[in-house]
């Protein structure tokens, strides 16, 4: 289903991509976003009319099997946008509201993550498998560290003062611009910590359990920002740290 996402999201593109915007002027939603989630849906429906569904351009769909899809059909929607290739299409199935198995498919970069709970997590690329597991990392200094901004200015306002609390601390700072890659990046060791404020469950249900079931410790923090809890995932090695930092800069506001 996810493939199926991604290859309608990467190959019917149109050049003219028609755009819509939602909760602020940045926050831009496309007709490749909907035609994914439309994609995703009918597909669950179809095998499995009793599930539940939260799909971010489609608000909820009640179920009663206990199972609930959660899914962003374009997961990075400025990147796609703009023509850069780091989007996915995210797809997590909750059971009785945990998380129990993941995809984030992207395309655009040839990569496929996927995790099933107690099962570990992977990683598929030119046609091979691996194994995912997080950085054996120890220290904040020698840490890569991506994060994300919200649409809202003001958010990201505080966001930004947030980052110049960690940005001397640590190795570098990356932007990727899609939570669910982020996620699956620090699972795969790419980066080895992310952290994001306010986002939402479409972002990370299936990065986060990707993750997770690669090692990472991924944990939600309160932050200043009105109901935007800070989502960090870490190597295990500096959890504690990059979560004291955190901590900190929230403290002293
Ligand atoms: C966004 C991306 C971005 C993150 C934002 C999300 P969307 O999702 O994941 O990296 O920083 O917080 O809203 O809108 O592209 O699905
Ligand atoms: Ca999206």
């Amino acid at each position: 289903m996810a493939r199926a996402g991604g290859e309608l999201a990467l190959h019917e593109r149109p050049d003219d991509l028609v755009t819509d915007t939602k909760s602020s002027p940045t926050d831009v939603v496309t007709e490749m976003d909907r035609a994914t989630e439309e994609l995703l849906v009918s597909r669950i429906l179809a095998q499995r009319p009793d599930d539940g569904i939260l799909g971010e351009e489609g608000g909820e769909r009640a179920g009663s099997s206990g199972i609930r899809w959660v899914l962003d059909p374009i997961d990075g929607t400025t990147n796609y946008l703009y023509g850069l290739p780091i989007w996915a299409v995210s797809v997590a199935a909750e059971c009785d509201g945990v998380v129990v198995a993941g995809v984030v498919e992207a395309p655009a970069l040839g990569r496929r993550y996927l995790a099933a709970r107690g099962f570990g997590a992977w990683e598929e690329r030119g046609g091979q498998r691996r194994r995912l597991l997080a950085s054996g990392g120890t220290t904040l200094a020698e840490a890569m560290v991506s994060t994300g901004f919200a649409y809202s200015s003001e958010r990201r306002a505080r966001q930004a003062e947030d980052l110049r609390g960690v940005a001397p601390l640590v190795r570098d700072i990356r932007r990727l611009g899609a939570a669910s890659i982020d996620l699956a990046w620090v699972g795969a060791g790419y980066v080895d910590a992310y952290f994001e404020s306010g986002l939402h469950a479409w972002d990370v249900a299936a990065g986060g359990l990707i993750a997770e079931e690669a090692g990472a410790v991924v944990r939600l923090l309160p932050s200043s920002l009105d109901g935007g809890d800070i989502t960090l995932a870490t190597a295990p090695g500096i959890h504690e740290a990059l979560r004291d930092v955190l901590r900190g800069l929230v403290d002293s506001t």
